[in-house]
């Protein structure tokens, strides 16, 4: 695992496995280096998702081969704990003191919103690999920030519809308080009421907090037909455990969006079984893309790849547009920017183009956990955009 701060170099590279990495501490800026900074958090309950959305960047990369474009890259990092506080002065750290070309972060929604007002500020090149906060390609949307993942919006978008399908109309809704979970639920309830469902109570807990006993008796007493939710990272392995073990499962179906299952399969085990979940990618995908991605994704680490780091892959596959129409430079912004708002992604999760707030116009699938697999079981929604709010790029 990588610490707070910590200069990387890369040299050049025709395999994953050949990456040699040594220590700049204290080096002056290099003209034939392309300087990438991470900003992720590689503690705490999202630290997993961290270290997958670079380990997807870093082979995304790889294909560029030894020396693109002539240059070597750097990589800088910094921890950003998932904590909103620390969000401004760990960005102007990225941006001011390490002067990086692009910043590949983060996964917090609020720490992105911290982030974004300091590349608003400084200019810098974004590209958002996780964070879902609407206002990040929608209120305050930016020509230097784009992102490869999703708007909060989106994933909880088609759920409520397909609850109701599947004969659920009273349900809880059950998430961490602060940005990403309120931003999936008020998109939940959109859709749910909309096809005839009523949510009749919202349950939160503080994040990253994991006492889920409290809001676990208060569903039991209310009895709904099913549970929706937001969780992610460690969060979501304890609270299907949970939910599992206070006897819920079997008598009222779990429901959430994909990330309640994401990455944390193994560690859930049999309480995840049967979930649903809709999300823009799952393991279980069987295009030639993403099997030709697990595939490499296993062999550079030893573990299975995840939402996360298709995220990171294709936030590597996005700056590779502009690395390829800038020769590499990417001082020249204009240019850079240009590529990437005209970049379709083949990517894992199948083929997606850029919107013009630079969010991914991309399919979302129901997912169902079966044998220890998210299985792809149908399509929530071909080609969702987020309605991008208040963007006037
Ligand atoms: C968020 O904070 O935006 C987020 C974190 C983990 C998974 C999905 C969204």
């Amino acid at each position: 695992m990588f610490n707070t701060n910590r200069r990387q170099f890369l040299a050049g590279t025709s395999a994953l496995a050949g990456l040699s990495f040594l220590s700049l501490a204290g080096c002056s800026k290099n003209n034939d280096a392309i300087r990438i900074g991470f900003m992720l958090p590689y503690t705490g309950t999202y630290a997993k998702l961290g270290m997958a959305i670079e380990n997807g960047f870093k082979l995304a990369l790889s294909e560029l081969g030894d020396s693109p474009f002539g240059k070597t890259i750097e990589f800088f990092t910094v921890d950003d704990e998932s904590n909103p506080a620390k969000a401004t002065d760990n960005a102007n750290k990225i941006m001011t003191r390490d002067n990086v070309d692009v910043v590949i972060g983060t996964v917090h929604s609020g720490v992105a919103m911290g982030m974004i007002k300091v590349a608003r500020e400084t200019g810098s090149l974004v590209i958002i690999p996780n964070a879902g906060a609407n206002a990040a390609t929608g209120a305050m949307c930016a020509s230097n920030v784009f992102r490869t993942s999703f708007s909060n919006w989106q994933p909880t978008h088609p759920l409520g519809r397909i609850m109701v399908e599947q004969g659920h109309r009273r349900s809880v809704f059950v998430t961490w308080k602060y940005g990403a979970g309120e931003e999936a639920l008020a998109s939940f309830r959109e859709g749910f009421e909309a096809a005839g469902g009523e949510v009749i109570k919202e349950l939160f807990v503080p994040f990253p907090n994991v006492e889920f006993q409290a809001i676990l008796t208060e569903i039991a007493s209310l009895k709904p037909d099913a549970v929706a939710c937001f969780f992610a990272g460690g969060g979501a392995v304890k609270f299907v455990k949970d939910y599992a073990a206070a006897g819920l499962k079997s008598s009222i179906p779990l429901y959430g969006s994909g990330f309640l299952t994401e990455g944390v399969l193994e560690a859930q085990g049999e309480s995840a079984e049967g979930i649903t979940t809709t999300l823009h990618y799952a393991d279980g995908l069987q295009n030639a893309k993403n099997l030709a991605f697990r595939k490499a994704y296993r062999a550079a680490y030893s573990e299975e790849a995840d939402v996360y780091a298709v995220q990171g892959y294709d936030a590597g596959l996005l700056l590779i547009k502009a690395l390829q129409e800038t020769s590499g430079d990417l001082s020249l912004k204009a240019e850079a920017i240009s590529a990437m708002e005209g970049a379709e992604i083949d990517s894992p999760r199948g083929s997606w183009i850029m919107s013009r707030a630079h969010n991914p116009i991309q399919n979302f699938y129901t997912v169902r956990v079966e044998n220890g697999i998210n299985n792809v079981v149908g399509t929530a929604w071909e080609g969702l955009e987020d309605p991008a709010s208040g963007c006037d790029l």
